[in-house]
């Protein structure tokens, strides 16, 4: 038999006009290997039907589980219960991104804004010609757009980050670690001052703070901080 584990959820539906901010406390038997996936989904499966949390793959690879476990933005499907000695838990839905209900919030909508924000798709002067072999890229370049390309959007680093609380359009660390990923792809020609069009401002590369909260939370540990570092190197030259 698994010990007593306790988890506290915040519970709010911001669109029923009658739904107060309250916090329910759940009580329930730790399995081997439990992970907070696991446990909410035997809570609204056995005793809280209405609790709202996101989860698409269980694996740390489709970035909806994010929310605030003991006051770390963190991955739900890849924390273990067992990590918390006492087996009290706390749960809150990630700050920055609208509210939907408890846990569940609307990363999509800030993700797709930062998208178009920072023009995040490949720009090539010249026409594609599908019936070709895609031009070569060095090997290391290609493993450097790779190690980039690996983020998972799950929001982590929006969340942890005080400029992202204060200024609603900062694109974020997840916003500049993808202009950082065009910007070194031989494939998109644009230049580092088609660049600073995009986030030469406060909303941008000049409103991060260096806090480094970003690359502490960021599940696929990306050197966030760096890439950063980087782009502001070249756009303070651009
Ligand atoms: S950079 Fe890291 S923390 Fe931020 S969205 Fe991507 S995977 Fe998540
Ligand atoms: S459920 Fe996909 S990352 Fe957690």
């Amino acid at each position: 038999m698994g010990r007593e584990i306790t988890i506290t959820a915040l519970k709010y539906n911001p669109s029923d006009k009658n739904s107060k901010p309250t916090f329910a406390e759940y009580k329930l038997e730790e399995t081997p290997g439990m992970t907070l996936y696991i446990a909410l989904t035997k809570i609204k499966s056995t005793i809280d039907h209405d609790l709202s949390s996101d989860f698409v793959c269980r694996a740390g690879i489709c970035g909806a589980c994010g929310m605030i476990i003991n006051g770390k933005p963190r991955l739900a499907c890849k924390t273990l219960t067992s990590e918390f000695e006492d087996g009290k838990i706390k749960l809150l839905p990630l700050p920055t991104f609208k509210l939907i209900k408890d846990l569940s919030v609307d990363s999509g909508t800030w993700m797709k804004n930062m998208s178009l924000r920072v023009n995040s798709w490949i720009v090539a002067n010249e026409e594609t010609d599908i019936s070709k072999v895609e031009k070569p890229i060095e090997p290391e370049v290609a493993q450097e757009v790779f190690e980039l390309d690996r983020c998972i959007e799950c929001g982590l680093c929006v969340a942890s980050c005080s400029t992202a609380i204060m200024r609603e359009d900062f694109v974020g660390a997840v916003g500049l670690n993808r202009v950082a990923r065009f910007q070194i792809d031989p494939h998109d020609t644009r230049t580092d001052e088609d660049f600073y069009e995009l986030i030469g401002d406060d909303d941008g590369i000049f409103g991060c703070m260096s806090l480094l909260a970003c690359e502490d939370h960021c599940p696929k540990e990306l050197s966030l901080q760096s890439k950063i570092a980087y782009m502001r190197r070249k756009m303070v030259k651009a």
